[in-house]
């Protein structure tokens, strides 16, 4: 697995806390035969704002990873720390895009999108304007209407969640 990070000139690390730290993970599932490693020692860091990026074999465990800093499974060993803080579980400040678009097939893009801000109570002109933006940003204005459903419409849905009127943190 190869990880590899740009977007932004690298900045010491003393000036300003990274985004998101890994710290020493390893993952190991129990199977039937033998636990199997999927890795482990993985040490990275995300800065604010830096496009990341996360290559390698299938099998080798970038979804296993992503789902670990979703905190949606735990780790075997080692932490991920969004900021400062240690993450213990899903949360508002991450969004995810599973493989498999998550969508619900009977909502428009548009709607799909919506979702996550009509959970958090937005006001519904607030939530339409930043499902715009984030509609207008994947490429499918114009396709707000449509039933499809797509791997840019998930991006979006999952972005929402990251809104800028909340005043939480955000990892990246
Ligand atoms: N819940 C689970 N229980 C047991 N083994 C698992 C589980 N989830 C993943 N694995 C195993 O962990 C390894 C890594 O899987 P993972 O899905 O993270 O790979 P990946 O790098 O995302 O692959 P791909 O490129 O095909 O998406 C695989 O061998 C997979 O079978
Ligand atoms: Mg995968």
């Amino acid at each position: 697995m190869r990880c590899a990070g740009g977007g932004r000139p690298w900045t010491p690390r003393h000036e300003r806390a990274a985004a998101v730290t890994i710290d020493n993970l390893g993952m190991r599932f129990a199977a039937a035969d033998a636990a199997h490693d999927v890795f482990s020692g993985v040490n990275l860091t995300i800065q604010p704002g830096e496009f990341f990026v996360i290559v390698g074999p299938s099998g080798c465990g970038k979804t296993t990873l992503l789902r670990i800093v979703q905190g949606l499974i735990q780790p075997t060993s080692g932490r991920v720390l969004v900021g400062d803080v240690p993450i213990t579980g899903p949360g508002t400040d991450r969004g995810f895009v599973f493989q498999q678009d998550s969508l619900y097939p009977w909502r428009t893009v548009a709607a799909n999108v919506v979702f996550g801000l009509e959970l958090q109570g937005a006001a519904p002109e607030t939530a339409r304007a930043r499902a715009r933006q984030l509609i207008e940003l994947v490429g499918l204005a114009g396709y707000e209407l449509h039933y499809r459903t797509s791997c840019r419409a998930a991006c979006a849905s999952a972005s929402i969640w990251r809104a800028p009127w909340r005043s939480s943190r955000r990892s990246c």
